[in-house]
């Protein structure tokens, strides 16, 4: 029988931090307010598009599984926040990689969409139609944020994350994934303004997420339920046989309520949410680089994953970890870094949102 295993891992976390102190110098918030209300402390936010974030997150995973770019047949980029639509960026990634026979494709189902590539990847490994996958969730989301929507704008950070899948004759890697999407909730998450319609061919574009928190919450809390109880049942497991939840990261309280509802202790839960804030596509890639680092994935363990996002797409994976933990090789591959504060590089988001930011400015910078 034909596996997907995971065999490498990378991410890219922008080095600005915007911390809720920060946040509050330019909304009206505090760090006691946001962190109480979602779990999150901080953001990382780029200097750099999201095939550059994706670009290096995959140098590091393919050194990691000790994989040579050339031998990977796909290339796919989960992401909601391409700097183009055509062509795509999993081309630019794959080009920049040295991929030369991979074929290439950008995944969009928002923030599931690094969990859907994962799958889709893997559904072909173990059909036999490739051997070797690079999938990738990035996100520079950031310049989406709009500063005059304060219920909203604290929510999102950027990143990437990155894994190597091969085909392996080991039980491993994703051995059930369900991808789902809840009805009737496709406008409670919605990014008008992203993307061809004909009002674009007329008015400035204008991105402003819309965003009903509420019914999000609702929502995600049972499309995500429905999805674990699917593939546990698929693999005649129940949360007991579960080592590692790593669920996506958009708020402490959907994955406390998550986990409550499966009767699943949070120390088993990997939290990343207060250091990245929501990374949509690039969140549990990023979460599982952390958790891989801190120790916390163990060979052979069975890890439960979930996700949901816009759409109201939503997923859950048992995956099946192999027998190595550690990385074969570490790539010396950088990004230069920013020359300014987190202020000097949002300054013309800033201003495109309408928000004097000029008294935060490093002199010189604007
Ligand atoms: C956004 C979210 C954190 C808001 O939490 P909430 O408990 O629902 O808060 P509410 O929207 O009810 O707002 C409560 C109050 O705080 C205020 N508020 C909103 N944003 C605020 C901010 N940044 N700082 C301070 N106060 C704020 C509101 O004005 C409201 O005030 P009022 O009671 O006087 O009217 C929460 O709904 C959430 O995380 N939803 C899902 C997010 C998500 O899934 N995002 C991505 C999907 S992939």
């Amino acid at each position: 029988m034909r596996y997907a295993q995971i065999t490498g891992w990378g991410k890219y976390a922008p080095p600005l931090l915007m911390t809720n102190d920060d946040m509050a110098k330019i909304v009206d918030t505090s760090d006691e307010w946001i962190y109480s209300r979602s779990g999150i402390r901080q953001r990382h936010y780029s200097h750099v598009s999201t095939g550059e974030m994706a670009w290096l997150a995959s140098e590091r995973a393919l050194a990691a599984a000790g994989v040579d770019a050339a031998d990977i047949d796909l290339v796919i980029l989960g992401s909601t926040t391409p700097e183009e639509i055509c062509p795509n960026t999993a081309s630019y990634i794959k080009n920049k990689l040295g991929a030369t026979k991979a074929a290439a494709f950008d995944l969009n189902s928002a923030c599931t969409s690094w969990f859907y590539a994962l799958n889709t990847a893997s559904d072909m490994i173990k059909a036999g139609s490739i051997n070797k996958a690079l999938v990738i969730g990035s996100e520079r989301i950031s310049l989406a944020m709009d500063w005059k929507k304060r219920e909203s704008c604290f929510l999102f950070g950027d990143g990437a994350g990155a894994v190597v899948v091969e085909a392996s004759q080991q039980q491993s890697g994703l051995l059930a994934g369900k991808m789902s999407c809840v009805p009737d909730s496709r406008e409670c998450l919605h990014l008008p303004g992203w993307g061809m319609s004909p009002a674009h061919l007329t008015d400035d574009i204008f991105i402003s997420l819309n965003f009903e928190g509420q019914e999000i919450f609702k929502s995600a809390v049972k499309g995500m339920s429905d999805a674990i109880n699917d593939v546990l049942k698929a693999e005649g497991l129940s949360a007991d046989d579960i080592d590692l939840f790593i669920p996506h990261q958009a708020n402490i309280r959907i994955i406390q309520t998550l986990a409550k509802r499966l009767d699943f202790p949070m120390e088993k839960v990997v939290v990343a949410i207060d250091e990245y804030a929501n990374t949509s596509a690039a969140s549990i890639p990023l979460a599982m680089c952390d958790a891989l680092e801190a120790g916390r994935i163990k060979p052979g363990m069975t890890i439960l994953t979930a996700t949901f996002g816009a759409g109201l797409t939503c997923g859950a994976g048992i995956i099946k970890w192999g027998e190595r933990i550690e990385p074969i090789a570490v790539s010396d591959k950088s990004i230069p870094e920013f020359d300014g504060t987190v202020f000097d590089l949002m300054k013309d988001s800033f201003s495109h949102y309408g928000v004097d930011a000029a008294h935060l400015l490093t002199e010189g910078k604007f």
